[in-house]
């Protein structure tokens, strides 16, 4: 076999730096066998260069622009994940109280921080405030007056943008579709002016910008040109009222390829609603996007040991100790994710086709479903498109710890996260 070419038959989705050398999986110029040697199984592998690569797409599309990569923390929020992006340049897109100590800890600026999500705490808007970040997305007209009270009692204004919910259909799953009249997220089109209206009239709030986020794993350009179109509409509107945006933010949600898929290329999509953002007269606005799945997804791979073969009358199964715990997006959402061997097998012997589930005690605990493997106990298989919501929407369920973290950069590989034990999983908890 030549180094570096995916074997005959298994594809490796959109993954540049993932390829069989010799028969070896290889992400970058790591050999996947011999990190789960050292760092053991279940086990979350990121290519540092499949980041930046994925990040270049953007930048590339931005150039020239005045333009902020904001990236979506819950995508993945490891430590070392976040650094990564501070370092290239990127502010942070955070949900939480939580994600801002972690976008802090990792060296992000605060004035490039913005705070999305649908129920931010007094609490989390004091701490943000008090750290000083760029850009409160504000949800309802409540959470206005909410975030309106917290300044006043800092003595400080809280920068703002309203989440303008565009009624537009992602076309992705309803799940994670974000943008449609029925779903929690954002203040209705219909509303949003009046919205406005009321911010601007709050002496502790300061407008800065617009934003809007329509959906997850995206793959085609038409919703995102039609709510741009949507949202270009109400900065007319709403700059007609004497009040100035500053800033247009489109959110993220543009998708990967995890079976197949082909969402546009971030510079293609980019150079597509420029066009449109020019063509409407708001070249000059800042512009800033926060994308999540795109920037990390395909960037990362989940080891996980064959325990047991199952063979049934109807069904084979291939027990795997990696689990939904782990893993949640198949239970979740019936998600595909490519399954591949560490080590080519013999071209002998024949594959079988299994489920592959995981110790867990649900029937939902599948990562994949009718795949064709070559495989026996002891082997390992990378389940792939797994740098994004894996690990971070992983839990301890059925007390199990969560996996250890690496990340790969050319032939170094460094552990970001330990593997926890099970008493990390109840170091809080306390007998009677
Ligand atoms: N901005 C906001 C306000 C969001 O809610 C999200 C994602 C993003 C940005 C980033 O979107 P991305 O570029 O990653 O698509 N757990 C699901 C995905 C949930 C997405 C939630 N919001 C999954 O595993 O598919």
């Amino acid at each position: 076999m030549n180094a570096l070419t995916p074997a005959a038959g298994i594809s490796l989705p959109g993954a540049p730096h993932l390829a069989y050398a010799n028969g070896r999986l290889t992400l970058e110029a790591c050999d996947l066998s011999e990190l789960t040697a050292r760092f053991g199984s279940p086990l979350f592998v990121y290519s540092k260069a499949s980041m930046l690569d994925a990040l270049g797409a953007y930048q590339r599309g931005f150039q020239g622009r005045r333009a902020r990569i904001c990236y979506a923390v819950k995508a993945n929020p490891s430590l070392a994940v976040l650094q990564v992006f501070a370092q290239a340049g990127c502010g942070f897109d955070i949900v939480s109280g939580g994600e801002l100590a972690r976008v802090l800890a990792a060296g992000a600026q605060p004035a490039h921080i913005i705070f999305s999500g649908v129920g931010k705490t007094r609490a989390e808007m004091t701490a943000a405030l008090s750290a000083g970040i760029g850009c409160f997305n504000v949800e309802s007209e409540s959470e206005l007056d909410v975030l309106s009270d917290c300044a006043k009692a800092l003595g400080v204004r809280a920068p703002v943008s309203i989440r303008v919910n565009p009624n537009v259909d992602a076309k992705t799953h309803p799940y994670i579709s974000t943008g449609l009249r029925d779903n929690k997220f954002g203040v209705a089109h219909e509303r949003t002016v009046a919205a406005y209206r009321h911010a601007a009239s709050l002496p502790d709030l300061h407008v800065v910008g617009i934003d809007c986020h329509i959906g997850s794993q995206i793959t085609q350009s038409t919703p995102y040109l039609d709510a741009m179109d949507r949202v270009l509409d109400l900065v007319a509107e709403v700059e007609a009222q004497g009040i100035t945006l500053e800033h247009i933010d489109f959110g993220g949600g543009l998708g990967i390829n995890y079976q197949g898929d082909s969402p546009p290329a971030a510079d293609a999509l980019w150079a597509e609603l420029l066009q449109r953002i020019d063509k409407r007269g708001h070249a000059d606005k800042l512009l800033m996007i926060e994308p999540g799945r795109s920037l990390v997804g395909n960037a990362g791979v989940c080891i996980t040991e064959v325990l047991y073969l199952k063979h049934g009358e109807h069904k084979n199964f291939c027990v795997v100790d990696a689990a939904m715990n782990d893993l949640p997006r198949p239970a979740m959402y019936e998600a595909f994710h490519q399954i591949v061997p560490l080590r080519l097998g013999q071209p002998t012997a024949s594959a079988q086709t299994y489920d592959v589930v995981g110790p867990v005690c649900e029937s939902g605990d599948w990562l994949g479903r009718e795949r064709s493997l070559l495989v026996a106990p002891g082997d390992h298989l990378a389940v792939l498109s797994a740098g994004a919501y894996c690990m971070s929407m992983a839990s301890n369920y059925n007390t199990r710890g969560k996996a250890a973290e690496v990340l790969v950069d050319g032939s170094s590989a460094r552990l970001i996260r330990s593997r926890e034990t099970a008493q990390d999983c109840f170091r809080l908890e306390q007998l009677l």
